[in-house]
């Protein structure tokens, strides 16, 4: 298996002004759907585990899922560590060959983020694995790193940071929020002014969390097949391609795969009633994620850049 690292693809995308798409999984279902996508659209892709889904599939069954995925796709896939503020855990990812982690240190004093950045990246840099860290907060909750309340990205710390953790991308917040409850009004829009001053001040490869676009046919069919689901609201399509043309180079996505698997598996399961062989009440949520994963590398503009 020789993985790519997410320097490598990150900086090829910086120099391009184009992003890659990071998309979380937990399984063996969501895995397939990204590789295939990625192999279709002959893109490299980020392949990330977040620590509630290590936590979920156990640590060796994912990583084995991840690693088999990714021996001979024909596509670069750099196997990435999502969200981790534990440095034991991210040793082991490291030792255990992930070729990228993100040390999450947001919600520490600006002076302690970069202390544990910087003791990542010297251990990350033995074993030529990139490191992801991230200045601000990003809206919303994940299993383990818990903040709700978005603190954005200030330009000038933003480069300090960068310069002196020598990272290899930062994560920003620029008004997304984790989940599918992403803004309460219909403004919905980002902070690209300041996303292209960051940008400006460190020249470095920058990623989008809180993603997701929470597209509108997929909420309807989940609630065409009894999803209740309140006011959700994603990152538009067109807020996503301004953020690339600015500066954004790795995009990261979960929510909308977790919304299309379990939309088609909704539809599958009420259509099909005499149907219990699970294998084929989950392929149409292989497909539906597969689509997901390929129209977003598109919009992206990684389409074609393996
Ligand atoms: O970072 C956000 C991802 O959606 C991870 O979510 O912690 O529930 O796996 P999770
Ligand atoms: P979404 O919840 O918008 O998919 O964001 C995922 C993410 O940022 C993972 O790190
Ligand atoms: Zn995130």
């Amino acid at each position: 298996m020789t993985l790519a690292t997410l320097a490598e693809v990150l900086k090829k995308a910086n120099k391009g002004n184009y992003a890659v798409g990071a998309f979380n999984t937990s399984n063996l279902e969501v895995t397939k759907a990204i590789i295939d996508a990625a192999e279709l659209q002959d893109a490299p892709v980020i392949l990330q585990t977040s620590v509630g889904g290590l936590n979920y599939a156990g640590f060796d069954y994912l990583f084995s899922i991840a690693k088999t995925a990714a021996a001979d796709p024909g596509v670069p896939v750099v196997l990435h560590l999502d969200h981790c503020a534990d440095l034991k855990l991210i040793k082991k990812c490291i030792d255990a060959g992930y070729s990228s982690v993100m040390f999450d240190g947001s919600l520490l004093p600006f002076e302690k983020n970069v202390e544990l950045t910087k003791q990542v990246v010297k251990m990350a840099r033995e074993k030529n694995v990139s490191v992801e860290a991230e200045l601000g907060t990003i809206g919303g909750a994940e299993d383990t790193v818990k903040s709700r309340r978005i603190i954005y990205t200030d330009p000038q710390k933003a480069s300090e940071f960068a310069a002196e953790t020598e990272i290899d991308a930062l994560a920003i917040a620029i008004g997304t929020s984790h989940g599918a409850y992403k803004f309460n009004d219909s403004t919905n829009q980002l902070d690209i002014k300041r996303l292209s001053t960051i940008k400006k001040a460190t020249q470095m490869p920058l990623v989008l969390h809180g993603a997701s676009v929470v597209p509108r046919d997929l909420v309807s069919l989940s609630q065409d097949f009894g999803a209740i689901l309140g006011s959700v609201q994603g990152v538009s399509e067109k807020e996503l391609k301004k953020s690339v043309k600015n500066g954004i180079n790795k995009v990261n996505v979960d929510t909308d795969l977790r919304l299309a698997f379990t939309a088609a598996l909704r539809q599958s399961i009420m259509k099909n009633p005499r149907e219990f062989d699970p294998r084929k009440l989950l392929l149409p949520s292989i497909q539906l994620m597969q689509n997901i994963v390929e129209g977003r590398i598109k919009l992206l503009g990684s389409s074609g850049k393996a």
